[in-house]
């Protein structure tokens, strides 16, 4: 979602550009963001759900606190996060994205018609893993908002959706508009589908450890995803990692505010500079202070401490950066880096 929407901001200038290239170079333009978008053949990853409940335990775990799925495939009400705590993943979550089109979270839910329970164990795991869906498409969502998970995580996740009571909520199925298609086209936006080998897997312990810490951060949490600067054209790193990321304008009906996710890194004017370790995890706990923010507070509330802890400590580790990402929630044009 979020890395996604920043790319929004250039519409004003996609939509021209579009204007522009002409019927004939649209349609061609929107005919290769299809062969982009198009991916069946993409490989079917050889994981198969399992039924020990230690696993399921640990894919719910997974699902509703670092790895945040429950944030976009739960809830539909956007004014009330509370809600995605005690909610099924029913999906319905609308992303409206102007003249880019629709797209909807999907009902995960192993519900034969409306949910996952048509899809095979590698069609899921090969979403999780590239960010091709069961029906061949390559999901910008679940390419770039969705962090890397090990393949343990994979199937922890997948024992988990198998394991839930079917919920009947049909979805609408989403669409990319002909200028996102062209824009794609043009190359405005270089998407791939996911095919670096998977991040080790590190799995969770007793005592917080740095190498835990850097899983969940860069991967399986996804923290750089949202801190770290990147391209908006190509959703890659830009920058020294956790400075800060892109400011965006907030989505909500606060639209002359933006967001600046903060430096995290361990300089005088990064957060673990200048909170310690229990007041982090106090603050991780706390939860939401901007209705409008992107970041999953829900979900990382729930996080154990070790693991907050792990973070915490391989945060500190990072290299400092000395950014001054300014207030994170503030009037645009209130804050001049
Ligand atoms: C930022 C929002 C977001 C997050 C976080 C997210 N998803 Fe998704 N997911 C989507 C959207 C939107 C789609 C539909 C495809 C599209 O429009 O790109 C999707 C599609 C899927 C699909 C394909 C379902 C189908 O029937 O086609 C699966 C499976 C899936 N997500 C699982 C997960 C899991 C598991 C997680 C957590 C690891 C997760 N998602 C996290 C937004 C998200
Ligand atoms: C989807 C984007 C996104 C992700 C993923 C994300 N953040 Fe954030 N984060 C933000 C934004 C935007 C803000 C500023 C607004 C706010 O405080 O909600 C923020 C603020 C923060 C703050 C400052 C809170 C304060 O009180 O000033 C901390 C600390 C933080 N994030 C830590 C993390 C950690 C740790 C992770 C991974 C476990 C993470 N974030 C993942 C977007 C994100």
């Amino acid at each position: 979602m979020a890395r996604w929407r920043k790319a929004l901001k250039g519409v004003g200038v996609a939509v021209g550009v579009v204007a522009l290239a002409g019927g004939g170079a649209v349609a061609w333009a929107a005919s290769a963001a299809d062969a982009t978008l198009s991916r069946p053949e993409e490989p079917l990853p050889a994981l198969v759900a399992s039924r020990d409940p230690a696993v399921i335990a640990r894919g719910e775990y997974l699902a509703r606190g670092p790895a945040h799925c429950a944030i976009c495939h739960t809830g539909s009400d956007r004014d009330h996060p509370e809600e995605v705590a005690k909610t099924p993943f029913r999906g319905g979550l609308a992303f409206e994205m102007g003249p880019l089109g629709t797209r909807y979270a999907p009902n995960l839910t192993p519900d034969p018609e409306t949910g996952i329970g048509r899809w095979t164990d590698a069609q899921l795991a090969r979403t999780l893993r590239t960010g091709v869906t069961p029906s061949g498409e390559l999901s910008i969502f679940m390419t770039y908002s969705v962090g890397y998970l090990s393949d343990d995580d994979i199937v922890a996740i997948l024992s988990y959706l198998r394991s839930l009571e079917p919920v009947r909520h049909e979805v609408p199925k989403g669409e990319w508009s002909v200028v996102a298609r062209s824009l794609m086209g043009f190359g405005a936006f270089r998407v791939a589908p996911r095919r670096a080998p998977p991040p080790v897997h590190v799995p969770p312990a007793e005592q917080p450890t740095v190498e835990r810490g850097r899983y969940l951060a860069e991967h399986a949490a996804f923290c750089a995803g949202c801190h770290t600067p990147s391209d908006p054209a190509t959703f890659q790193a830009s920058g020294p990692a956790f400075s800060g990321g892109n400011v965006e304008p907030s989505h909500g009906k606060d639209s002359d505010f933006e967001y600046a996710p903060p430096n995290l890194t361990s300089a005088p004017s990064g957060y673990v500079g200048r909170v310690d370790e229990d007041a982090f995890v106090q603050r991780m706990r706390a939860g939401r202070t901007h209705l409008t923010s992107i970041m999953p507070w829900e979900c990382y509330a729930i996080m154990t401490d070790a693991d907050l802890k792990s973070i915490y400590r391989f945060l500190r580790s990072v290299p400092p950066a000395t950014k001054d990402t300014g207030p994170p929630y503030r009037k645009i044009g209130s804050f001049a880096p």
